[in-house]
C-alpha cells in the first residue's frame, strides 16, 4: 500500500532507533535529561528563542502556546482553516477559557487587510483580543507558506495593536526548505512557535514549544498539569534529534515529488487542481465529476490511500518513505481515474 493520507505515519528507521539505543537519559521531571536539555537548547538557538520544551504532540505545544499567552475569557484570532480551531479537540476553550474567532484568510493564512479592525477590549463587555495564531505552512490551506513580507506586515500590525503571536509551526521545516526564511526571523515575529519532529522530519514521537524562559518555565508547569511530564524522555528526544539532523534536507525530494504528482494531476480532465498553490508537501486536489470519497475508494483498490477532505476535495501528503517508484505508480493511478 502506498500511503499518502499524512506525513505522520513514517517508521523510525534503523538509525534512528540506534540513536536513541545511545541516548543518555535521566529523569526530565527532575530536570535531569541530558539529551532533552541539550536539544531544547539547541533547537531555541536555532530559532533564536530563548528556551524550549519538549512535549509529545503538536497539540499539547500548540494548546501550551495559547495557555502562556492568554487568560481566561481573552479572545484568540486564527483562520477558519487551522489546525488549533478545528482538530484540537476545542482544547483551547477546554484548557485556556479562551473564545476562539475565526477569519476567512487565504488557504489557510490570515493577512493584515483581514485583521485589522478585529482587536476587541475597549469595553467591559467586549473579549480582549490577545493572540493571533498563525499556521505555516498550512495543513488544511494545502501546505502553502507565509512570505517574509506577509510576516513583517502582521508583526507590525500585531505590535501596533499590542497582540501576541502564536505560531503553529508543525511543517515549518517544510516552509522553512520552500520559502528559504531563516529559522530566527521566525523567533522575531512569533511569542511562542510549537514546532513538530513527527510529521515530515520522521520521528515517532515529539514537539517543541519555543519561547522566552518565563513562557516556557510556566509551560513546564502547565505541561505537568496536563500530565505531560515524562521521565526518561532523552530517548524520543534522541529520535527527534536524529530526524532534525538527517531527514530535514529530504523535504525538497518530498516538495519535488509532490510536484510531479500535481502535474498529472492538473493534466487529468476528472481532477483539478491550483498548481499555484503547490509549495510543499501537501497537495489538495478536487474531484471534478465524482465525489471525493468514491475517488479515493477507485484509488484505495490500486494500493494508494488519500484522504477526503471535503465533499469534492481529497489531500496527497509526501514524506521520505514514498519512493520515486511509488510516485511513478501513484501517478499512472491518477492518470486512470475516469477512464
Ligand atoms: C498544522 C498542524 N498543527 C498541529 C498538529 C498537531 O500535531 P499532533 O498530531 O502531534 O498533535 C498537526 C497535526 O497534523 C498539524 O497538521
Amino acid at each position: 500500500m502506498i500511503d499518502l493520507r499524512s506525513d505522520t505515519i513514517t517508521q523510525p528507521t534503523q538509525s534512528m532507533l540506534e540513536a536513541m539505543m545511545e541516548a543518555k537519559v535521566g529523569d526530565d521531571v527532575f530536570g535531569e535529561d541530558e539529551t532533552v536539555n541539550a536539544f531544547q537548547q539547541k533547537v531555541a538557538e536555532m530559532f533564536g528563542m530563548e528556551a524550549g520544551l519538549f512535549v509529545p504532540s503538536g497539540t499539547m505545544s500548540n494548546q501550551l502556546g495559547v495557555k502562556v499567552l492568554t487568560d481566561p475569557g481573552d479572545e484568540i484570532l486564527i483562520d477558519a482553516k487551522g489546525h488549533i480551531f478545528n482538530y484540537e479537540t476545542g482544547a483551547a476553550s477546554a484548557l485556556s477559557g479562551v473564545q476562539v474567532r475565526t477569519l476567512d484568510g487565504k488557504n489557510g493564512k490570515l493577512e493584515t487587510k483581514i485583521l485589522r479592525h478585529t482587536k476587541r477590549g475597549h469595553f467591559d463587555w467586549e473579549p480582549r483580543t490577545k493572540v493571533i495564531c498563525l499556521e505555516n505552512s498550512t495543513n488544511k490551506g494545502g501546505g502553502v507558506c507565509y512570505t517574509k513580507e506577509e510576516l513583517s506586515d502582521i508583526k507590525a500590525f500585531a505590535d501596533q495593536e499590542d497582540l501576541l503571536i502564536h505560531l503553529d509551526g508543525a511543517r515549518i521545516w517544510n516552509a522553512i526548505t520552500a520559502t528559504e526564511i531563516k529559522p530566527e526571523f521566525f523567533g522575531e515575529i512569533a511569542d511562542t512557535i510549537s514546532v513538530c519532529f513527527s510529521k515530515g522530519l520522521g520521528a515517532p514521537v515529539g514537539s517543541m514549544l519555543l519561547s522566552s524562559k518565563e513562557n516556557i518555565a510556566r509551560a513546564r508547569r502547565f505541561r505537568k498539569m496536563w500530565g505531560g511530564g515524562m521521565r526518561q524522555v532523552g530517548l524520543l528526544a534522541a529520535a527527534a534529534d536524529y530526524a532534525l539532523d538527517n531527514n530535514w534536507d529530504k523535504l525538497k525530494e518530498d516538495h519535488r515529488r509532490a510536484k510531479e504528482v500535481a502535474q498529472v494531476i492538473f493534466d487529468s480532465k476528472f481532477l483539478a487542481v491550483d498548481l499555484k498553490k503547490l509549495q510543499t508537501n501537501i497537495i489538495l486536489f478536487d474531484t471534478v465529476k465524482e465525489l471525493a470519497e468514491s475517488v479515493v475508494k477507485k484509488l484505495m483498490e490500486k494500493g494508494i490511500q488519500m484522504i477526503p477532505f471535503g465533499l469534492n476535495t481529497i489531500r496527497a501528503t509526501f514524506h521520505f518513505q514514498i519512493t520515486d517508484e511509488d510516485v511513478e505508480e501513484v501517478k499512472t493511478a491518477l492518470a486512470e481515474i475516469g477512464e
